[in-house]
């Protein structure tokens, strides 16, 4: 039987991805996917385990999370949260932390009890740091492993903060920051010399183990490592090729972030048509989410 491992070697992506016109769009179908486990998880008694994550990318996606609850009933009383990331030397409260992030546009709106939230504590003494990484893998074991990991992607291809050179086995651990990282973060800092040089993050390994994995990414900017990341080789230099071993991982794209891709390539189109009705593009449109979906994975 063809199953979509199979085909793979002939199509010039290895992972599954899903372009939308609009970003919004885009957003709402990832949050339906979300919403949809909840719920299925509600059903069944049990707890959700979301992995989440940060910077602009996925505001609209929880942004849709927010209006699911507050209109839609959507409860989070049985998920667990982990972020994936935090800046080094930032307290829980500073305006620019990850943790305020996250208040501020998921775990404030929302009915998520206090005690299912984790946070890695960016202000930790060194001295801990090793134990504190330990212990939020344990975490993460001990709340039977992460159902659903969301990812952005930075300019370096990184994901979480694995930088270019992170090791596909890497578990959470303190990293540097890479000089364009720090460059693209130096706005919301009031300049790169305020800006911190390092950070907690969980690793590739641990991103791995989650059960399914969307990365997200809009924007010209990001079109490069994303055409890194889908269609170039596994490489410790772009991190977010390491999401192709993943079995359930999905890309979802915006035009422009989809625009390096060969498919884009005017030879590609022509003899690609029979490819854009594919499986994963059925399964998106199914849960609801993607009356603006129109293109998805060879
Ligand atoms: C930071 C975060 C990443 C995020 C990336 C992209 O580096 N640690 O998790 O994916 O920024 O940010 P943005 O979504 O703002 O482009």
């Amino acid at each position: 039987m063809l199953t979509e491992k199979t085909l793979l070697p002939t199509r010039p992506e290895h992972v599954p991805l899903a372009v939308f016109a609009h970003r919004l769009t885009a957003a709402c179908a990832v949050a339906a996917e979300v919403a949809g486990l909840i719920r299925a998880r509600q059903r069944q008694g049990r707890t959700a385990v979301l992995g989440l994550a940060t910077g602009s990318t996925p505001v609209r996606f929880y942004a849709e999370l927010v209006r699911l609850h507050r209109e839609e009933r959507l409860s989070f009383a049985n998920v667990i949260t982990f972020n994936l990331d935090e800046y080094r030397g930032l307290t829980a409260g500073h305006p620019r932390s990850y943790g305020r992030f996250m208040r501020r546009h998921l775990f404030d709106p929302v009915d998520l009890p206090e005690a299912q939230i984790h946070l890695l504590d960016g202000a930790i003494p060194d001295a801990a740091v090793d134990a504190h990484c330990r212990e939020y893998e344990e975490k993460i074991r001990a709340a039977g492993g992460i159902d659903f990991q969301i990812l952005g992607i930075g300019r370096n291809g990184h994901i979480g903060f694995n930088e270019p050179g992170s090791a596909r086995a890497s578990r959470t651990r303190l990293v540097a920051l890479d000089p364009l990282t720090r460059r693209d973060a130096a706005g919301d800092f009031g300049g790169e010399e305020y800006t911190p040089r390092c950070a907690i993050t969980m690793g590739i390994g641990t991103i791995l183990e989650a059960r399914r994995i969307v990365l997200m990414a809009w924007g010209r900017d990001k079109a490069g490592p994303v055409r890194a990341a889908v269609e170039g080789e596994v490489t410790i230099q772009a991190p977010a090729s390491f999401l192709q071993d993943h079995d359930r991982v999905q890309f979802v794209l915006d035009h422009d972030a989809a625009g390096a891709l060969t498919r884009h390539h005017p030879a590609w189109r022509s003899g690609a048509r029979e490819n854009h009705d594919s499986a994963p593009a059925r399964r998106m449109i199914r849960r609801g989410a993607a009356p603006g979906a129109e293109i998805h994975r060879a």
